[in-house]
């Protein structure tokens, strides 16, 4: 059990009350969580503090060579009361898989699971209760040591921050656009592309502004070598369901192994739909559409949760997915992950982790 000294604000900010719209990741709790790493000492001197800012050397490494890991989680109010966490171990476990291929130092799963409830204990009072809302929970390591050379950091420090949020996109669960990038890549096989880190963001920055410029919301990745297959969408991964098969990109190291993707695959295994992890082009994609068998398509991510694609545009051509409206699966999906989120419905998973 990590040994964490709890400060507490004597300067509470004034929560949303309920009905007040959060945005995404606008608004931040009273406290934080923060940990220090010291080569030779290891992680230590866990603590809750006020929110507040930092003070880092303008040459901290994190700056200049971009050395820093996130992840994403929420919390939420159990319909029938209590705090709960959805699989905070899946994300603990895919921190140290970033950590290890970016040289920063693991964290044992049960401290970083452990420092996520303590935090989200401490400003549970922050949890929003409408619906589509939770407190969504950022962790994230930044490399510290000052200095220019290129070199893993020798100190870190490990944050949990937490902000009360409504719906990734503002549209909700209604059909979002999609634009599928054929000039920019994300991330090639080798690189970092599955690991959660500022620099794969950054990389969709440019490609972003453009689908926006376009009318679309978000990217959809193809390879970085043949730019044929289908990646990602960045801020979430993707499926299609085709003449009744769920198939979704395999994970080959340059996407994110979401925790929402592996969700919605078990889930859709055990309702007997079939499910294929493997390569897809986006030229099959576009024939399954044209020969009306490219049924639905969604994006899955913590953030955005189950987010239905109503348009794909592919060069010149746009493909509409159920009259740009939310397939059957897409609804039900939706419906039972944020069911067993908020305990509406049974877990027998376990996925349902409860803050005590
Ligand atoms: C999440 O879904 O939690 C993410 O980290 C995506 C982020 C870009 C908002």
């Amino acid at each position: 059990m990590l040994d964490i000294r709890i400060e507490k604000t004597t300067n509470p900010k004034p929560i949303p009350a309920p009905g007040e719209p959060l945005g995404f990741g606008k608004i931040f709790t009273d406290h934080m969580f923060i940990m220090n790493y010291t080569e030779g000492k290891g992680w230590h001197d866990a603590r809750i503090v006020p929110y507040q800012k930092l003070e880092l050397a303008p040459a901290a490494m994190v700056f200049h060579y971009g050395q820093e890991m996130f992840e994403g989680l929420k919390a939420y109010h159990g319909a029938n009361g209590g705090t709960f966490l959805f699989r905070p171990d899946m994300n603990a476990k895919r921190a140290n898989d970033t950590n290890r291929r970016l040289c920063i130092p693991e964290i044992p799963i049960e401290d970083f699971v452990d420092a996520v409830k303590a935090v989200v204990k401490v400003d549970e009072a922050w949890i929003p209760t409408d619906p589509g809302t939770s407190l969504y929970v950022r962790p994230f390591i930044i490399a510290t040591d000052e200095f220019l050379g290129v070199a893993p950091s020798k100190t870190y420090l490990f944050m949990v921050i937490l902000s009360p949020s409504g719906a990734y996109y503002e549209s909700g669960l209604d059909p979002v656009g999609i634009w599928i990038e054929d000039e920019y890549v994300r991330a090639v096989r080798g690189g970092i592309g599955f690991t959660k880190t500022g620099g794969n963001y950054v990389a969709s920055l440019a490609a972003q502004v453009k689908a926006h410029d376009e009318g679309y919301s978000q990217v959809l990745w193809l390879d970085g070598v043949e730019r044929r297959y289908i990646e990602e969408v960045g801020a979430m991964n993707i499926f299609f369901k085709i003449n009744g098969t769920v198939v979704t990109p395999m994970l080959t190291g340059s996407i994110l192994p979401g925790v929402t993707r592996n969700s919605v695959i078990e889930l859709c295994k055990d309702w007997g739909i079939p499910v294929e992890e493997r390569r897809i082009s986006v030229e099959e994609l576009y024939e399954a559409q044209q020969n009306g068998q490219l049924e639905e398509v969604f994006g899955t991510g913590t953030a955005a949760v189950i987010s239905p694609v109503g348009t794909l545009r592919w060069k010149d051509e746009v493909m509409t997915i159920q009259d740009g409206g939310i397939g059957e699966l897409s609804q039900k999906i939706y419906d039972t992950i944020t069911g067993i989120q908020l305990g509406t419905l049974d877990d027998p998973k376990g996925w349902r982790v409860e803050v005590k």
